[in-house]
């Protein structure tokens, strides 16, 4: 069990949106931050962040909460996970309550595994600057390469060792269970002899794949001369923390470059990363060999908008890839593409020119995927005229790819100009094609109704707003910020007077805002219109009466750790940040909650609790008049509450000429 005082210390000093900012790229957006969501493909951000309340909302999935909720959302981190990350990203000691043996086997399998690779991370590194054939073999190697003693350090390049199973002897060692070796694909068991293992990355320098944040996930080895009959590559297997579609290589070293940048540069392989870093082009990674998958198209969709193909002098490659490249147009992403010469590639390219000359190149050569495109087709076409038509359709083909429909009209009149004929003909066919497309995939046909009902929302001037929800929700929010005020009530309040007649009396109350909250709702039985407010109303009340002084939004989110608190969570984050998605109440325009924070606190409080009980008072009357049509009695009471609202205006009118 982690200490509490690690837990306090992970909440005091995690920021909610420096943790977040290894993930999604964002823009400040006024007191907030503003990202494309890291859980939905989506073109327009709806994903914000409040550095100030240090929570988060994800407006297209409906998640929200803490840091925390972050890390174990994104991650699937358990909550033990999420605070040890963060321990781990901070600096912060883990303190861990005493340990027995029985705890001690259940720890979290994913966390061992993690801590295997960390250990075989070291291990590797060690061998490689500390062995003598590590140093002989493995390092020369590396320097051969051209790479730097800073680079090598940087990305945690190891040596195998030469050993049959020098890592099985020093996991040994340590005490680590071979199980986990094996299950990472670190080691294997030999065959017939159960009990017997051996390295699997023996005679090979090390890639540590590293996740996002910068974990170990699992390894290349790459064998150092040519056999033939050996694979150039070993590649840790798939395992519970290696999942190779969701992972690219140099991610972690890339992220912050790239939404810098606004720019990802592509390559092949682990050593074109690693020689441009060196050439401090530093927004560069690579799927390892394969073409892109979807979720990796996305993590880098998160951090930044255009993707940067970098081509080996590879016709057959080439051609190959072109394909691939329309995934990356579906996600909506810009593509541009560097080629580069027969029988060079990034990694020589970079290792045989000065940075500045490698920085230009990248600049000067980088054109667009359509444009580039076009070229290799019509090239590859010459002058057969069949061909320069199949060239045509498979152009028009990846400009359908593109869901933008201004992206597609821009590059249909490119290409036009491109390839010197008409605009019409390829608007004809594109037309084509996407009627085709919506016809034949069921995905693109919902995914298109999807877009239309987006547009036509966003066509809207404004959402249909629920007022009695904006009401409630304001009032709950109004209790997360400031419940634990003191503040001074102004009230009027009912007396009887000396003939048995009725006079108001003015009062000042001196109470927490919780406090009062309570007892206006209290006063009139006043219920939330939905379970969920009523059940966080509940929740957040009952956190104030027993957490006492230290009680406060930030503590209260923190408290909900039981199985069944996340949407309450949820509903918190989207109760805090609602406003600024839609900013369609009287309060925040007139800037109220602001003001609160200089004292009317009071006054805010009174407000919403007379709006809503005047609102709930308006429903009431209508009711009544309805009911009156055929009841002559509801008459009366009609007009009682009419009296009553008359009131309540009065009131309100006061609170609200301050
Ligand atoms: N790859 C692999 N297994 C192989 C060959 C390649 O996993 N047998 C992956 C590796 O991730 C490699 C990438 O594909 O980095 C690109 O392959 P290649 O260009 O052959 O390798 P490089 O890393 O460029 O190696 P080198 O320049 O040392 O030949
Ligand atoms: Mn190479």
């Amino acid at each position: 069990m982690i200490a509490q005082s690690t837990i306090d210390k992970v909440y005091e000093i995690a920021r909610v949106e420096e943790v977040i900012g290894d993930y999604v790229q964002l823009k400040k957006s006024g007191a907030n931050y503003k990202g494309l969501s890291p859980f939905n493909s989506e073109k327009t951000p709806s994903f914000m962040v409040s550095p100030v309340k240090q929570i988060w909302k994800d407006f297209s999935s409906g998640k929200g909460g803490n840091v925390i909720a972050f890390l174990m959302e994104l991650e699937h981190f358990t909550y033990p996970e999420a605070i040890k990350h963060l321990a781990r990203k901070y600096g912060i000691e883990v303190e861990e309550t005493v340990q027995d043996e029985a705890q001690k086997k259940l720890q979290d399998h994913k966390e061992s595994l993690y801590l295997i690779n960390q250990f075989a991370a070291h291990h590797f590194e060690d061998l490689l600057n500390r062995s003598e054939t590590g140093k002989a073999i493995g390092l020369s190697y590396f320097q051969e390469r051209g790479f730097t003693t800073a680079t090598i350090k940087k990305f945690g390049l190891g040596f195998g060792g030469t050993s049959f199973d020098g890592l099985v002897k020093a996991a040994e060692a340590k005490g680590h269970q071979m199980n986990y070796l094996t299950e990472l694909g670190l080691c294997i068991e030999k065959d017939g002899a159960s009990g017997s293992f051996f390295d699997r990355f023996r005679d090979r320098v090390i890639f540590p794949i590293h996740s996002n944040s910068g974990r170990v996930l699992g390894f290349g080895g790459r064998i150092l001369n040519s056999q033939k009959k050996v694979a150039k590559y070993v590649n840790s297997p798939e395992s519970p923390i290696y999942h190779k579609s969701k992972v690219l290589y140099g991610i972690y070293y890339a992220k912050s470059a790239m939404a810098k940048a606004n720019n990802c540069y592509l390559v092949e392989g682990y050593t074109d990363v690693i020689q441009l870093h060196q050439s401090g082009v530093e927004n560069v990674v690579s799927s390892s060999g394969t073409a892109l998958s979807e979720s990796q198209i996305r993590m880098i969709q998160r951090l930044c908008q255009t993707i940067t193909v970098l081509f080996d002098g590879d016709d057959a490659g080439v051609r190959a890839s072109l394909r691939n490249i329309d995934l990356i147009l579906k996600e909506g992403m810009n593509v541009r593409v560097v080629p580069f010469a027969e029988g060079e590639d990034p990694d020589s390219f970079a290792r045989t020119h000065s940075p500045a000359k490698v920085k230009n190149y990248l600049e000067e050569q980088s054109i667009d995927f359509i444009s580039f495109k076009t070229q290799i087709l019509l090239k590859e076409a010459g002058s057969d005229s069949s061909k320069v038509a199949a060239a045509i359709r498979d152009l028009v083909a990846s400009i359908a790819c593109i869901p933008d429909p201004i992206s597609q009209e821009l590059y249909v009149r490119q290409t036009a100009k491109d390839l010197n004929i008409s605009e019409g003909v390829l608007f004809a066919s594109l037309a084509d094609l996407n009627a085709k497309q919506a016809r034949d995939t069921k995905k693109a046909a919902k995914k298109a109704t999807s877009l239309s009902v987006v547009s036509r929302q966003s066509e809207q001037k404004k959402p249909e707003v629920n007022r009695l929800e904006v009401l409630e929700s304001s009032l709950i929010k109004t209790l997360l910020l400031y419940g634990n005020r003191v503040a001074f009530f102004e009230d009027e309040v009912l007396k009887e007077g000396e003939e048995g007649e009725i006079v108001t009396e003015k009062v000042i109350q001196e109470m927490k805002v919780y406090e009062k909250i309570f007892l206006e709702l209290q006063q009139d039985e006043l219920a939330f219109s939905n379970q969920s407010f009523q059940e966080l109303f509940k929740r957040v009340t009952e956190f104030y009466v027993t957490a006492g002084e230290e009680a406060n939004m930030q503590s209260f989110v923190r408290s909900l750790t039981g199985e069944n608190d996340q949407p309450l969570v949820d509903l918190v984050s989207t109760i805090l940040l609602e406003d600024e998605q839609y900013l369609l109440h009287d309060w925040e325009r007139k800037n109220i909650f602001a003001k609160a924070k200089e004292d009317s606190v009071d006054r805010l409080v009174t407000e919403i609790i007379l709006s809503l009980r005047a609102y709930l008072l308006d429903q009431q009357i209508k009711k009544l008049q309805e009911a009156s049509k055929e009841d002559t009695h509801a008459i009366e009471e009609v007009i009682d509450y009419l009296q009553l609202g008359q009131l309540l205006n009065k009131k309100l009118n006061r609170v609200l000429s301050f």
